[in-house]
């Protein structure tokens, strides 16, 4: 097959998003809307133009990739001159797929059926019917043979009737796109070069088109302001739980999940309603998350339970484990193999060793520790001087009684006990009691203050 370049046009500013970004940096399940464009041009072609104009710089550093080559539209004169600015950098022999910033949904099998359907005919439109086809383009045929495109803005009553309407995408020649292209003018209600145009030039040209008609409007959908973006994002995400259900995801509530990202998962794992999903997240077999839970760029094993609220970043969570209610795993935390994580219990950059609980109300940061160790509720490790974090280090077996606080850096020796209550201010040893806390005692004269 030849070479197919893919033509995306993001020049327009997107006035009506009220935004300081430029539409097309505009997100849609955490990724921007020409990201999601670019990643289904990049599934069929080599070769990708973005035309930009409107935010050019804010588009590319943010975009920032190399591979893409920018074509700079100074003045938007109409999606014709759009993509003038494009194909004097691509070859005659080549076929061009034009795609829009803007249009985030399109599908891969869509668009291998227009360029296939273009590689044989030279022109293939995509077009959709639409109950309501207000300000698209209509679709002029003659005995069911497209004659040519015409805008709401120069349509005749009659033409305003018809429900087929352009989607703007299109696969064509690249030889003959810039032959049509060439013979644009700027007589028409807007004054601008229609893209469309090309249409009836092919057609004079005796060129059949090649029609190919989408029933998903939503694939073709474009995004103008920010009622259609969130439309479109629950569109996307529908998909997606979908996509994960036939694979075998229980969700509880398809339309209360969200994914800004990508999952895998194994057998028999279930999610609760309002789980968000961000980045790269995996599941093994068996895992269930409870409701409200916030899952980010975690690796979570077989059989693990996570509960309530909790929220998981960057994190590592092991076979069995049991994480929350209200617990936060903060980045660079490993979890062993059937710990316990209990509620309000943060854990940042800290490895908990296989069987450990941290059950109750604890703050571990910056420590390491051991196997089945017992943290009671409302531990402290004080990594933090106000300037340096330090490290805290706990054997195997520990005890760590209620309360405590570990001064770090600190070593708890294994199978040490820590009384409830202590400040440990440097280290425990093996196996050994070790308390910090001032003899209890009565004072016998002491009496409540009386007011004055
Ligand atoms: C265009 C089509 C119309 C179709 C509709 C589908 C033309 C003349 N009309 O109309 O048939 O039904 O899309 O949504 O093509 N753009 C540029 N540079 C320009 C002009 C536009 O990059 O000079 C980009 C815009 O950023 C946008 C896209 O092209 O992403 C479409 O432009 P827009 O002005 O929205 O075209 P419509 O009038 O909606
Ligand atoms: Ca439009």
């Amino acid at each position: 097959m030849t070479n197919i370049h893919a033509i995306i046009l993001a020049a327009g500013k997107g006035t009506r998003m009220n935004s300081a970004k430029p539409k097309v940096l505009q997100t849609l399940a955490n990724n921007t809307l020409l990201g999601h464009v670019l990643k289904q041009a990049k599934l069929i072609s080599q070769h990708i133009h973005v035309v930009y104009g409107f935010g050019g710089d804010q588009v590319k550093q943010s975009i920032n990739d190399n591979t893409i080559h920018w074509v700079e539209q100074v003045k938007q004169l109409g999606t014709g001159h759009a993509v003038q600015q494009a194909t004097p950098h691509i070859e005659d022999d080549s076929m061009s797929l034009i795609l829009y910033g803007d249009v985030p949904l399109i599908q891969h099998t869509t668009l291998e059926q227009l360029i296939n359907a273009g590689t044989t005919s030279g022109v293939a439109l995509l077009s959709v019917n639409l109950k309501n086809p207000t300000g698209y383009g209509r679709i002029i045929r003659q005995n069911n043979a497209i004659q040519a495109i015409v805008e709401q803005k120069d349509a005749s009553d009659k033409q305003l009737k018809i429900c087929e309407v352009n989607t703007g995408i299109m696969a064509v020649q690249t030889k003959l796109l810039k032959q049509y292209l060439s013979g644009l003018d700027a007589n028409n209600a807007q004054g601008e070069l229609y893209l469309t145009d090309i249409i009836k030039s092919a057609v004079d040209d005796g060129k059949a088109i090649a029609s190919v008609i989408t029933t998903d409007e939503f694939e073709v959908a474009g995004v103008n302001d920010k009622t259609q973006l969130a439309e479109l994002e629950r569109i996307y995400q529908h998909q997606q739980a979908v996509k994960y259900m036939q694979q075998g995801l229980s969700l509880k509530d398809p339309s209360r999940f969200d994914c800004r990202g990508a999952l895998t998962f194994g057998q028999d794992c279930e999610i609760d309603f309002n789980t968000l999903i961000e980045g790269v997240v995996t599941l093994g077999n068996n895992t269930t998350i409870a409701p409200n839970c916030c899952i980010k760029n975690a690796k979570i094993g077989d059989n693990v339970t996570i509960l309530a609220n909790s929220v998981i970043e960057d994190a590592v969570i092991g076979t069995g484990a049991s994480i929350g209610p209200f617990a936060r795993i903060r980045p660079q935390a490993n979890i062993g193999k059937h710990a316990k994580i209990g509620n309000f219990v943060e854990v940042k950059k800290s490895t908990i060793g296989t069987g450990s609980k941290v059950s109750h109300l604890s703050y571990v940061g910056d420590s390491i520790v051991g196997k089945e160790v017992n943290i009671g509720a409302g531990v402290i490790t004080c990594n933090y001087d106000g300037i340096n974090k330090h490290q805290t280090i706990i054997g195997d077996g520990a005890f760590i009684g209620s309360d405590s606080q570990l001064v770090a850096p600190v070593t708890i020796g294994k199978n040490a006990t820590i009384g409830a209550g202590s400040t440990i201010t440097s280290n425990a040893p093996e196996g050994q009691l070790t308390l910090s806390r001032s003899k209890q005692r009565p004072f016998p004269n002491w009496k409540r203050p009386v007011k004055q």
